[in-house]
């Protein structure tokens, strides 16, 4: 959500700040702007759209200085526009601001810097921010750094901003609250600042996760110092950078997202490197061991997260009750946070999420901290702040993902989520000898099963074509399937804007049903396990009322081929573990239905890759 950039050194400023806006444009792409200083002197441009617009407008003009500020938005406040997009400058032009994040007291700053005069150029309330840091420095005659912790001290709300000001031109100040920021330090006495370390690892992998409350001021000439909003001075904590460059390419497909479908094989086994050894009969997730008992010990574990990562916890929840036997509730992160839950020491709450940095369930793992529960995570990218407030957690390891729909992130989540859970059921005895080395073994052969969908792309593709100009969809499974109709569901809709909604397959003729008819696509997870007859019975249901069936079957199925208009094979595994096969057809069925339809997969409208706001 919204993505910033910055660069202070000896190198010309432009070109490190706008390939760094388009490495974060999956963070928001309504506008883009950059902020260059140079002789005492700010130049800004800003353009609606996408940073290739932005580029297109700078491309001719003087785009010279070695300091620089940039942004790429997710509009809140104010449509997206030239006007709205950032930096913003202050009223006499000094001072340019980028800023993620939401001021929720702009309305009642922006009255009163208007009562003394000061006329606002957007509908912002960064524009307000920077009015105010001016304000603040014209009357105290306090330098930059002071002046901006002063206004930060009246602000209420979220923010990571870049600071720099004519005046002071050897420094930037950055500073963070419930937004990310990263400080990358180079070897020449350089900063970069960026909202996440992706603009950063090519030029320095010695990073500085800025905290909640944390203000740096970035100086040329005397280096980093980092101060607390009542500005005590504290140490910076630099840390290893083990971002690699390559993973920050499309390395020859068309989309992130189709290289992130086609990464899987490789991401689940990474994510499971290490942490099991089927042949031994051993699973170990280091990050929780110690965390181990108090989970088995807890009344229950409250999973929460949004979107994709909710879909996982759902599968997460299926997991830990068949194996374990614990008992488990799922929440909306964003319900949860204002439901005033009941929380109870020892309860366990666990927080889902690829980027670590969603707003929402954020807030999540703070309110249950404070009301005394043990907070746990699982999180892909490492060093964020939900891997940073958590008791304990796990990473899953699945290497950055940009393409604004999650794919490997999910697969990978849940593969984290079935290792913890067979380590719990064994601990607990709920697991016998022969079930979970089966478990295990089946575990370790999901990349290659994953592999064998990936080589069905061509059929899927065709099943594509016949479908990408449906108007609705409707996506059913049952079990841990249920969670996989959802996440199909999602991913159709949000990449190639066909209405479509994932139903349990038993509820669908308590309303869903009537929905029906020849025109409508229903895609069933119809795999051999428990449910399989149930399922069967659900398929004959939908092809009474003339519905087209797309079905996901176990290799080797006939039964409900009789009756599927279209199906995929994928290969047989453990019951447990069909959701991290079966989510892939859809992913592949999306991506293409999507391009089909001349959809930008990658960045899909009116979205945005981490959700950083409320
Ligand atoms: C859907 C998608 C979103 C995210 C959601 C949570 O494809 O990507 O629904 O899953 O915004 O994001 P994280 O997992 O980063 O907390």
């Amino acid at each position: 959500m919204c993505g910033i950039v910055a660069y202070i050194g000896k190198k010309e400023a432009y070109p490190i700040v706008l390939k760094g806006l388009k490495r974060l444009e999956y963070r928001g792409y309504d506008s883009s702007g950059i902020a260059l200083l140079k002789n005492e002197e700010i130049k800004l441009f800003k353009k609606e759209g996408k940073v290739l617009n932005l580029e297109n407008h700078v491309e001719s003009k003087d785009n010279s200085g070695t300091r620089g500020i940039g942004h790429t938005r997710w509009a809140t406040h104010g449509p997206p526009n030239d006007k709205n997009a950032h930096p913003h400058l202050s009223q006499d032009g000094a001072i340019a601001i980028v800023h993620n994040g939401i001021i929720e007291n702009y309305d009642v700053l922006r009255q009163e810097l208007e009562s003394k005069g000061y006329k606002f150029n957007s509908d912002t309330d960064t524009e307000v921010l920077c009015y105010l840091i001016a304000d603040i420095k014209k009357n105290t005659g306090n330098k930059l750094g002071k002046s901006v912790r002063l206004a930060l001290q009246q602000v209420v709300g979220a923010y990571a901003i870049v600071v720099m000001c004519k005046d002071e031109p050897n420094k930037l100040i950055a500073a963070r609250k419930s937004s990310p920021l990263v400080i990358g330090i180079g070897k020449e006495n350089d900063f970069y600042v960026a909202s996440d370390a992706t603009p950063i690892v090519e030029y320095t992998k010695q990073v500085v996760y800025l905290n909640d409350g944390e203000i740096a001021i970035l100086n040329e000439k005397k280096g980093l110092k980092l101060y607390n909003i009542d500005e005590v001075q504290k140490d910076p904590y630099v840390e290893e950078l083990e971002l690699h460059l390559e993973a920050l390419e499309k390395g020859g497909y068309d989309h992130f997202m189709l290289k992130e479908i086609h990464e899987q094989p490789h991401s689940i086994e990474d994510c499971f490197r290490g942490r099991l050894n089927a042949k031994e009969g051993w699973v170990s997730l280091g990050g929780i061991k110690y965390y181990e008992n108090d989970i088995i010990n807890a009344n229950r574990i409250v999973m929460v997260a949004c979107g994709t990562s909710w879909h996982a916890c759902l599968v997460g929840e299926y997991l830990f009750e068949d194996l374990a036997r614990i008992n488990v509730e799922v929440e909306y992160a964003s319900e949860f946070r204002y439901r005033n839950p009941i929380i109870n020491e020892g309860d366990i709450v666990l927080a889902i999420s690829q980027s670590g940095e969603t707003a929402d369930t954020m807030a999540a793992l703070e309110l249950a901290k404070s009301k005394g529960a043990t907070i746990l995570g699982i999180c892909n990218v490492v060093g964020s702040s939900i891997s940073r407030i958590t008791d304990a957690g796990s990473y899953t390891h699945a290497g950055p993902e940009i393409g604004v729909a999650s794919t490997k992130a999910f697969t990978a989540q849940v593969t984290v989520l079935t290792l913890m859970a067979a380590s719990l059921a064994r601990k607990k005895g709920k697991l016998n000898d022969s079930k979970y080395r089966n478990l295990l073994s089946s575990l370790e052969a999901i990349p290659q099963k994953v592999q064998l969908v990936l080589d069905k792309t061509e059929k899927i593709k065709k099943i594509a074509a016949k479908y990408k100009d449906a108007s609705n969809a409707l996506y059913l499974g049952r079990g841990s399937s249920f969670p996989v109709a959802l996440e199909g569901a999602l991913k159709l809709k949000e990449i190639s804007y066909i209405h479509a909604e994932g139903y349990p397959a038993a509820e669908m003729k308590h309303g869903p049903i009537a929905l029906i008819d020849e025109e409508m696509p229903v895609f069933v997870i119809a795999t051999k396990g428990p449910s399989y007859e149930k399922v069967v019975s659900n398929i004959q249901e939908v092809k009474a009322r003339k519905g087209k069936i797309i079905a996901i079957v176990t290799e080797g199925d006939e039964q409900v081929k009789q009756f599927a208009d279209d199906y995929i094979e994928i290969p047989e595994t453990n019951e447990y573990l069909v959701p991290l096969i079966a989510t892939v057809p859809f992913q592949i069925l999306s991506y293409y239905i999507a391009v089909m339809r001349e959809c930008n997969v990658d960045q899909p409208r009116n979205l945005a890759k981490s959700v950083t706001v409320e």
